[in-house]
């Protein structure tokens, strides 16, 4: 499946448009129950650590199907949550559980957050869970998110740790590559480890009009599947494109491998991998007084 329509969005994300507007937003849409149990353990400090007060408005940046945003327009009882995102199938989703729980104070909208143009200053909090490592342009991105917060308006993320922390992606890649040497996901560049070193962190978020940059580490079992043979469907429904390329053989290794991983991380509480991730806060500088400029 292609984008579902012609979203305008910045040259640094046409790609990202095309994956998340495509099948790969659809796989989103469709297992929204599944992507938010996995990341329940972060869910619950991204959401403290915003601390939501009942007249705050809310923006969730790459809200996908919404969890984020429906909750903290709970929280904000008497404000209101702005969920956006490139997929307009998860958008579609988010907008149909907010309707079915009985939300009046949600809404989404279909957009890039690098470059939407967002009324100044409205914004009191910025949430975002897991999605900011996908900017084309993190500096460019980051400042569009200050412009529409209030001074003093407060940004909380969750992001990855790096590689060696999350087992969960050294295991399923590894399998998955069935002894290909495929390239380690590089730090410091678009993906899951974007923002997983903390001093990159208070560079982009220092460079775009934050400050008090606090980051919090959290390690937590991360679920994939109530047993061995739900997680290999979930898994494999995202991940199947790096098997596609391969030989009738070398798919069949690969598949063998990402069966014993999941066989091995089968407990009690399901098919659980070790994961880390940072909880990160920051404030929007106050712009200085008006006459200052020399
Ligand atoms: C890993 S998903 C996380 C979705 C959701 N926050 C969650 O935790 O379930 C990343 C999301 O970021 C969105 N995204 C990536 N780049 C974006 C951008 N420039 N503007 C808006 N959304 C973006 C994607 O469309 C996708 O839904």
């Amino acid at each position: 499946m292609g984008p579902t329509n012609a979203l305008h969005v910045d040259a640094s994300n046409v790609e990202q448009l095309q994956a998340w507007d495509g099948d790969e937003g659809a796989y989103w849409a469709a297992h929204a129950d599944y992507f938010d149990r996995s990341a329940s353990p972060y869910h619950e400090k991204l959401m403290t650590a915003a601390a939501i007060a009942t007249t705050d408005r809310v923006l969730d940046v790459g809200c996908g199907a919404g969890q984020t945003t429906r909750d903290a327009a709970r929280a904000a009882a008497a404000g209101s949550a702005l969920g956006i995102d490139l997929s307009s199938q998860m958008i579609d989703e988010a907008r149909r559980r907010a309707v079915a729980e009985g939300l009046s104070n949600v809404f989404f909208e279909q957009a890039d957050a690098q470059i939407y143009q967002f009324a100044a200053g409205a914004f009191d909090v910025a949430l975002s869970r897991s999605a900011a490592i996908f900017f084309g342009d993190q500096a460019a991105a980051f400042a569009n998110i200050a412009r529409a917060l209030r001074p003093r308006g407060r940004l909380v993320l969750t992001t990855w740790q790096s590689l060696a922390d999350n087992e969960w992606v050294r295991e399923i890649m590894g399998a998955l590559a069935a002894g290909r040497q495929l390239p380690s996901p590089p730090p410091n560049s678009r993906g899951p480890f974007a923002l997983s070193d903390p001093d990159r962190i208070r560079d982009v978020l220092t460079g775009a009009g934050f400050t008090d940059v606090n980051l919090e580490g959290t390690t937590a079992g991360m679920w994939f599947g109530d047993d061995a043979a739900d997680a290999y469907e979930f898994v494999l429904g995202l991940m199947s494109w790096m098997v596609r390329d391969l030989d009738d053989a070398a798919r069949q290794r690969a598949l063998g491998e990402l069966r014993s991983t999941l066989a091995a991380h089968d407990t009690a509480d399901g098919v659980v991998y070790e994961s880390a991730a940072w909880t990160i806060q920051a404030t929007r500088k106050r712009p200085p007084p008006e006459g200052n400029d020399p």
